[in-house]
């Protein structure tokens, strides 16, 4: 077994509010709300309210989303039945304990954002011309699988590959973390690193880039993900955890193989200039898979340019080789969709694209036309014994 082969591990958020997980959340999914089920198929015709003037213990966009799953009864009832519903649903994701992290987090980002003065204002409102390089901008204005595919590669099954952001946009990113991390320095103000493997690098929402990376999500990368990745919620993604990684000296070296908390993930690199570092690829796994071996067709290794982007499924194992000179940075955006989550966990069968269950059930069918064939072959056979 290769180094890259070892266990894989799940790369979560100490802070997320949305991790299914742990067999607590389970068990009290089981007694508590067995009767408040989404509905499976969405109601299309259904046209959500906005929760956007509501204080909310989740995004707006999350309860605009989850709507038109709703049991009818609930979707008839007014708004604030409606958002009470939504948010014990969504309340049952979270592990004992999580509601006054959650709390506590918020607290967390306001403290920061009250006290940290941005460099670029200009980067936390979204603009487009300032942000995206011309052929991105023109594909998702088409919005097509066809305007998708002509800017968009497939390397390896899963892993798409795009030029994204402008190099004036990175460099102005660049120099907004590297602000940030000078005012934590003077300040001694002590941040939450972006996830369990990273030591180094910045969660963007916590100063205040949240919103922005919304829009993005939403406007820019969920139509693509909804055309490649309809299987793991890729139209419903409605939030994420937008966070930025430090590699080289003095940062971290690399990255262990693991899957990410998330549905599908985005990661562009903002530069500087670096060797090494290349991000590999294993195959993607369900839960119940996820230590199985690689197979051939399975690996692959994409080298970081800056501006370009790689999208893939969170499930999609993977990690990051040592970045051996130089000063890497990359932008990651974990996107997740509480629609598919909240399914997922009421259906079995859910992982159409894990590579292992996928070759189980073509050795389940191969063996039953097997089967049926002998069958066939001794009815065929049997009058002339
Ligand atoms: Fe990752
Ligand atoms: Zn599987």
């Amino acid at each position: 077994m290769s180094s890259d082969q070892r266990e894989a591990q799940q790369e979560t958020t100490t802070t997320t509010t949305t991790t299914v997980d742990g067999s607590g959340t389970t068990a009290m999914r089981a007694t508590t709300f067995s009767s408040q089920r989404l509905r499976i198929n969405p109601n299309n015709e259904h046209r959500p309210e906005s929760y956007e003037d509501l204080k909310l213990d989740f995004p707006s966009a999350v309860y605009s989303s989850l709507e038109k799953y709703l049991p009818q009864q609930i979707l008839a009832s007014d708004r604030e039945e409606k958002v009470k519903f939504m948010t014990d649903i969504m309340l049952r994701h979270l592990p004992h304990g999580e509601r006054s992290r959650a709390h506590r987090h918020s607290v967390y980002r306001q403290k920061i954002i009250t006290n940290y003065q941005p460099l670029h204002k200009e980067l936390y409102t979204l603009s487009p011309v300032d942000c995206f390089v011309p052929s991105f901008m023109k594909a998702i204005n088409e919005s097509s699988e066809k305007s998708f595919r002509s800017i968009i590669s497939e390397p390896s099954p899963g892993v798409f590959v795009f030029d994204m952001l402008l190099p004036s946009f990175c460099e102005m990113m660049l120099a907004e973390v590297e602000n940030f991390e000078k005012w934590v320095g003077e300040t001694k103000f002590r941040i939450m690193r972006p996830n369990t493997m990273n030591k180094y690098g910045a969660v963007l929402d916590d100063f205040g880039l949240d919103s922005m990376l919304d829009k993005l999500m939403e406007s820019y990368i969920r139509p693509i993900t909804k055309v490649f990745f309809s299987d793991v919620g890729g139209a419903t993604l409605d939030s994420h955890h937008g966070f930025v990684v430090e590699y080289g000296k003095d940062r971290d070296l690399d990255l262990g193989f693991h899957v990410d908390d998330s549905e599908v993930t985005l990661n562009v690199c903002l530069g500087n200039q670096f060797v090494g570092g290349e991000l590999f690829f294993r195959g993607t796994r369900c839960e119940r898979h996820v230590n199985t071996t690689t197979k051939s067709d399975e690996i692959y290794d994409y080298s970081h340019v800056p501006g370009q982007a790689v999208l893939h499924r969170g499930r999609h194992r993977h990690g990051a080789r040592a970045t051996t000179s130089g000063h890497r940075v990359n932008m990651l955006l974990w996107c997740r969709s509480s629609v598919f989550r909240e399914l997922k966990s009421h259906q079995k069968e859910f992982s159409s694209w894990c590579g292992e269950c996928f070759c189980e059930k073509k050795e389940e069918k191969g063996r039953a036309l097997d089967a049926l064939r002998k069958k066939l072959v001794k009815a065929v056979r049997a009058p002339q014994d």
